[in-house]
């Protein structure tokens, strides 16, 4: 008999391909997706430990289920992700009604998992190992990747993936959870890899995005060999199909020259480069253990507008990290300015119970502080981006169609009409014009006719089109 799967991600890219994986893997065992609550066998919560709100909003959500497991004592409850690995046992204490509980680094294990709750085991639990729980061989070994199968209908959309080149992180940045929930950094062998990536291009895909936490920095030696990431995307644009590579995040540190000039080189690597500085101030990156100066940061942005001039750039910040002084905001606020990033994603600081930093720093900037400082900067930054998409005004920009505007969804349309579509420039930026639904999929020629601060406004160019385009510019 068919089962059916509720499953709701929140978080970063790597949440999204696993849920991806463990759909494909229930899906091998006869699962298929419920549409709601009501219809599902097994409800999974794929969690984010990132800021607390991420953490309080899973707990909301696990609390409105409490009276519904009463009535349906049957469905399985599981908790996965960040959230399972850093809290374990504390998540069946706040929800006695959770079956199973189930750290990044194990999802490879939840079928069977399920299995045991299914035939009267009790709720279960699956774990990787602590950063000091034992040899850093045993720790790897716990953090296990997951990148069994992919399954195209819960991708964003069939044509653009996410492939994992890297799990886990060594930086340790002092605000940071993730080294602690996704252990250990560990490069994937390139050759599953590659061979992910053909099974992805034969799928019909035509826009890979490499993952990893601190994905510039992958490395895998094998038989006295060392691939880096400019060696996989030299071997990634030989792949027919593939016709743009994408990475992200990167590390300030790790930016090399070769890597810069494979982007450069490589018609199919998007001149999109995502580079958080986090902060402007030299004291505040110190205390937050980046591993670089603002000095450094300003080297390396130097060096990828020469080796990249049109590259979009952008960054995150944390403002009111602890002992953070108007005068190290002012120079983050100044880093905005001299940079103008892309886009820049902002975010006031949480302290994370298991890090450095909440062992170290008191939490001693007010609320009402941080989210002024957060205002400030985002202000800024709009008013950037806004500036910064105007050059793209009469300009024809190549978009990979990704489907129907979120107006267009809530609408509808009739068969044969135009609909308002969505896309991506190789630089990352988002543009809705009118098309049919046909062109879904496909890279096609836009041209721009209106901007705002994260938005490209165009028409499709066909002759007459452009005409009309160029007339509406003026
Ligand atoms: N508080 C606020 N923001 C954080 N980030 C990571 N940890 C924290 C934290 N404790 C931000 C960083 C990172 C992004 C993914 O989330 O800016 O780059
Ligand atoms: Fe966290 Fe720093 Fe690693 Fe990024 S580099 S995942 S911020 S520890």
């Amino acid at each position: 008999m068919t089962k059916r799967l509720f499953i709701e991600t929140v978080g970063c890219q790597m949440n999204v391909l696993d849920s991806e994986m463990v759909v494909a893997d229930l899906r091998k065992r006869g699962y298929e997706l419920a549409r709601g609550l009501d219809e599902a066998d097994v409800i999974l919560f794929n969690t984010c430990s990132v800021r607390e709100q991420a953490e309080n909003k899973t707990y909301s959500a696990l609390g409105r289920l409490r009276s519904f497991k009463r009535e349906h004592p049957e469905k399985i409850i599981g908790v996965m992700g960040c959230m399972a690995q850093k809290d374990q046992k504390l998540v069946f204490d706040r929800a006695p009604y959770v079956d199973l509980v189930v750290g990044p680094g194990q999802l490879a294990r939840i079928p069977d998992l399920i299995e045991q709750v299914a035939a009267g085991t009790g709720p279960q639990m699956a774990v990787s190992l602590g950063r000091r729980d034992g040899s850093v061989q045993e720790i790897k070994r716990s953090h296990e990747t997951f990148d069994p199968l992919r399954d195209p209908t819960m991708r964003p959309t069939p044509f653009q993936a996410y492939l994992r080149i890297q799990i886990g992180c060594d930086k340790f940045c002092t605000y940071c959870i993730v080294p602690m929930t996704r252990g250990p950094e560990q490069g994937r062998d390139p050759e599953q890899i590659l061979a992910e990536a053909r099974v992805l291009a034969d799928q019909g895909c035509k826009e890979i995005t490499l993952i990893g936490q601190t994905v510039n920095s992958y490395k895998f030696t094998s038989g006295g060999r060392t691939t880096r990431l400019a060696d996989l995307l030299y071997s990634l644009s030989d792949i027919d199909g593939i016709e743009r590579l994408k990475f992200v995040t990167n590390y300030p540190k790790d930016m090399t020259d070769d890597l810069l000039a494979a982007v450069r080189d490589l018609p199919k690597c998007s001149p999109y480069l995502h580079v958080p500085a986090q902060s402007g101030s030299n004291t505040v990156l110190a205390r937050m253990k980046r591993g670089y100066t603002i000095e450094d940061y300003r080297e390396m942005f130097g060096r990828i507008r020469a080796t990249l001039p049109e590259a979009a750039v952008t960054s995150d910040f944390i403002v009111g990290f602890p002992g953070e002084t108007e005068e190290d905001f002012r120079l983050t606020y100044d880093l905005v300015a001299e940079c103008r990033f892309k886009n820049s994603f902002i975010f006031k600081y949480s302290e994370r119970p298991g890090t450095r930093g909440a062992e170290l720093y008191p939490d001693d900037i007010p609320y009402e502080v941080k989210n002024r400082r957060n205002n400030e900067l985002l202000e800024l930054q709009n008013r950037i981006s806004e500036q910064d998409s105007q050059r793209f005004l009469g300009q024809r920009v190549e978009v990979l169609v990704e489907g129907a505007s979120e107006r267009a969804k809530r609408t509808g349309a009739d068969e044969g009409e135009l609909i308002q579509l969505t896309g991506r420039t190789p630089d990352d930026r988002i543009v809705v014009f009118d098309g049919q639904p046909r062109l879904v999929g496909q890279i096609i020629p836009v041209a721009i006719y209106d901007v705002s601060p994260h938005t490209l406004f165009g028409a499709v160019v066909t002759q007459e089109v452009t005409m009309a385009a160029l007339a509406a510019i003026g």
